[in-house]
C-alpha cells in the first residue's frame, strides 16, 4: 500500500495504477476504522482493479459545538486495518492539501433537497461540507465507483444526487450497515458510550423494527407511530432529534402509492449522538 498526503503525488500514482485501463475505486473515510469501513474496502474490489481509501476528519462537517476535536484518530491502527483489506493507495490529505486557502475560503458545494431535513435540520452546514469534501476527493482521484456505507443513509443519497445535478462520472455505490450481534450499528462515535450507555443503544435498532412493524402492519406511515417511537427512545433514556419513515428515492415523506420506504432515526445518548436505519418495503 502506497501512503500519499500530496496531491501531485497522489494523481501521479492513481495515474500509474490505472494503466491498461483499469478501474478504480475511492472509499472516502474520517479514519478511526471498523468492520463497516472494511467491508467498503472488501466490496470495493468487486467494482474495481484499484482501491484508493481517504482518511480526513473533515472540519467542514463540523458544527462549532461538535466533535472534531476529540474525533478518534488512529493512524497506527487504521494503516493496518488497510494493508489487511489490501487497499493500494492511502490518501490522507493535510488540510493544505484538501483545502489550500483555508477551509472558511473553500469553494463549496449544496445539494438542495437533501441538505435541510433529517439531520440537516439538527447539524447545519454539516452536508454542504460533507458534499465540498467528496466533491474535492473525486475531483483528486477521479474514480470510477466511490462506495459509502448506508447507515450514513443520508449522506450516501446526498453523494448520489451530487453526482447525478454535476453529472461526475462516478458511480456511488451504498453499502449495507454492518452491526454489532445485538443491533447496534458499527460506528466510530460507539466509543463515546459508557458501558451501561453502550447497555441500552441497541434500542434505537429495536424502535426502528417496532416502527417498521407498525407501519408494514398499518400499511400507512402515520404521525402517531412516528411519534410513538420517539416516546419509546424517550423511555429508554435517549433524547431523540427525530424519527421518521421516508420513500427511499428522494428521502421525502411517503405517499399512499410509495411502497420502497426507509426509517431514519437520530437520537443522542448522553453525550453520544447515534443514527441508524432500516429499508423497508410495503407490499403492493
Ligand atoms: O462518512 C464519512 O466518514 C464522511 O462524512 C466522509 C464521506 C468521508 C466525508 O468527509
Amino acid at each position: 500500500m502506497i501512503t500519499v498526503e500530496n496531491i501531485a503525488v497522489l494523481k501521479d500514482q492513481v495515474a500509474r495504477l490505472r494503466q491498461g485501463g483499469k478501474r478504480v475505486a475511492l472509499v472516502p473515510t474520517m479514519g478511526n476504522l471498523h468492520e463497516g469501513h472494511l467491508r467498503l474496502m472488501h466490496e470495493a474490489r468487486q467494482y474495481a482493479q484499484v482501491v484508493v481509501a481517504s482518511i480526513y476528519v473533515n472540519p467542514l462537517q463540523f458544527g462549532k459545538n461538535e466533535d472534531f476535536n476529540s474525533y478518534p484518530r488512529t493512524p497506527g491502527h487504521d494503516k493496518v486495518s488497510l494493508l489487511s483489506a489490501r487497499v493500494d493507495v492511502l490518501f490522507k490529505p493535510t488540510e493544505m492539501e484538501m483545502y489550500p486557502r483555508g477551509a472558511a475560503a473553500q469553494t463549496f458545494v449544496e445539494v438542495p433537497g437533501f441538505s435541510e431535513e433529517l439531520c440537516g435540520a439538527f447539524r447545519p452546514g454539516h452536508f454542504r461540507g460533507v458534499a465540498t469534501a467528496v466533491y474535492r476527493l473525486f475531483s483528486l482521484v477521479k474514480p470510477d465507483v466511490a462506495l459509502f456505507g448506508k447507515k450514513d443513509y443520508q449522506q450516501w443519497m446526498l453523494i448520489r444526487q451530487m453526482a447525478a445535478d454535476l453529472d461526475l462520472p462516478v458511480e456511488i455505490i451504498g453499502v449495507d450497515i454492518v452491526r454489532e450481534p445485538d443491533g447496534l450499528a458499527l460506528s466510530s462515535r460507539n466509543q463515546y458510550l459508557t458501558p451501561d450507555e453502550r447497555q441500552v443503544a441497541p434500542r434505537l435498532y429495536q424502535a426502528l423494527g417496532s416502527l417498521r412493524d407498525r407501519v408494514v402492519q398499518q400499511a400507512a406511515v402515520t404521525p402517531e407511530a412516528e411519534e410513538s417511537a420517539m416516546t419509546e427512545l424517550e423511555t429508554n433514556g435517549f433524547k431523540p432529534e427525530y424519527v421518521a419513515v421516508r420513500r427511499r428515492q428522494d428521502l421525502k415523506p411517503p405517499t399512499a402509492q410509495d411502497r420502497q420506504l426507509v426509517v431514519l432515526a437520530a437520537a443522542w445518548l448522553g453525550r453520544t449522538r447515534l443514527i441508524d436505519n432500516l429499508e423497508f418495503e410495503l407490499k403492493p
